[in-house]
């Protein structure tokens, strides 16, 4: 089997981030999504995967590179433009044919990983097998609807009036047949040729179609709020602590904290760090409190703050913050600081287009 990554797209709900990141590196305890996704596939055993990419080509070939670190051979398809997700697959076809494969979405993420999902289509011999989860909010998906016996009848991508609350999970996995489908559907009313189109072609044509329920916990990382749950939730799977900081006999280290690096490149200096949390390399803690669910580059800097609940990137620095920080997403290089002495007393900001900034006092 072969796997394919869409890593393409703008990333519009995690702006400003995704204005200097591609979507697909935003990190989750401190670990690019879509590393996530290529761990999963080589742990199925797939390990010739194609990556879909755009814009942010270069990026996510830097991050990436040829996949050996992974344990994987990584060939990149470019994509001119989003397209839609069966336009990937429609120009993947030269790399994918003959093969059957897993598509994977590069902004999800699945806890249980798809080694049990791989087995179960290879056994069933179908030609499409699909993930589908309950979510309340099914019109932000592509959603399908099973008669009485769970055979998939419908697919509509973002329904303004779902007609169950069905979710497609974005891992499909599928056989040449998909390459006629793409190549039937027309582009749908935002102008993409859409994977859920493809797969209605599917059932319509008589292929068989496999729709697996997804027990486990998964997250379209798409927006701010999801990267904390998804954060919290893989901080909370990391079962061993690891790694050994510098600490003072002032400071307390509580719960499961990972410390990245060689041993005592994390500094901590009369502080608190109550787990799960996760400090990248290099970074110094000081007379600050980490709080659980936090992720903490490397490089980055705390002097006198609160924080929980949040993503910190490389290389930001938090100093003197008088209300603690809490379900934040802060870049890199970020600097955020109170500077009682200065004068006019006000707060003054210097913050790129699209941010959100909240003042709790
Ligand atoms: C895509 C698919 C949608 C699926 C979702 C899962 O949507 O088009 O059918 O439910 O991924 O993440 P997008 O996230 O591109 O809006």
């Amino acid at each position: 089997m072969k796997g394919l990554i869409l890593s393409g797209g703008k990333g519009t709900r995690l702006r400003p981030l995704t204005y200097t990141s591609a979507k697909q590196l935003v990190p989750v305890a401190n670990k690019p999504v879509l590393f996530y996704g290529i761990e999963s596939l080589v742990s199925a055993g797939i390990r010739e995967i194609g990556i879909v990419v755009g814009d942010t080509h270069a990026e996510i070939e830097a991050a990436v590179g040829d996949g050996s670190r992974f344990g994987a051979k990584v060939t990149y398809i470019p994509q001119d433009a989003p397209r839609g997700l069966a336009h990937a697959v429609s120009i993947a076809e030269p790399f994918l044919r003959g093969s059957r494969f897993v598509m994977y979405l590069g902004d999800n993420l699945l806890q249980r990983g798809i080694n049990t999902l791989v087995e179960e289509y290879l056994r069933l011999g179908v030609d499409c097998e699909i993930l589908l989860t309950r979510v309340p909010n099914p019109s932000s998906f592509g959603v399908a609807e099973l008669d009485a016996g769970g055979r998939v009848v419908r697919l509509v991508e973002k329904p303004k009036e779902p007609r169950s609350d069905l979710a497609l999970v974005g891992v499909y996995l599928f056989n040449d047949s998909v390459f006629d489908a793409v190549k039937a559907i027309q582009p749908s009313p935002r102008g993409e040729l859409e994977i859920t189109d493809a797969i209605q072609w599917l059932v319509d044509h008589g292929r068989s179609v496999h729709a697996h329920l997804v027990s486990g916990w998964w997250k379209d990382t798409g927006k701010a709020d999801d990267m904390l749950e998804a954060n919290r939730t893989v901080l909370d799977g990391l079962d061993n602590h690891a790694g050994t900081p510098t600490v003072d006999a002032a400071s307390r280290v509580e719960g499961k904290v990972f410390f990245e690096g060689p041993p005592g490149s994390v500094v901590l200096v009369d502080s608190v760090v109550r787990g799960p949390v996760i400090i990248g390399e290099g970074s110094r803690i000081e007379r600050s409190f980490v709080g659980p669910y936090t992720a903490i580059a490397a490089g980055c800097r705390l002097h006198r703050v609160e924080i929980e609940n949040s993503i910190v990137w490389e290389g930001s620095t938090l100093e003197n913050v008088r209300l603690r920080i809490s379900d934040s997403l802060i870049g890199r290089g970020v600097v955020i600081r109170r500077d009682p002495e200065r004068k006019p007393k006000a707060h003054r900001f210097l913050v790129g287009d699209n941010s959100e900034i909240g003042i709790g006092e």
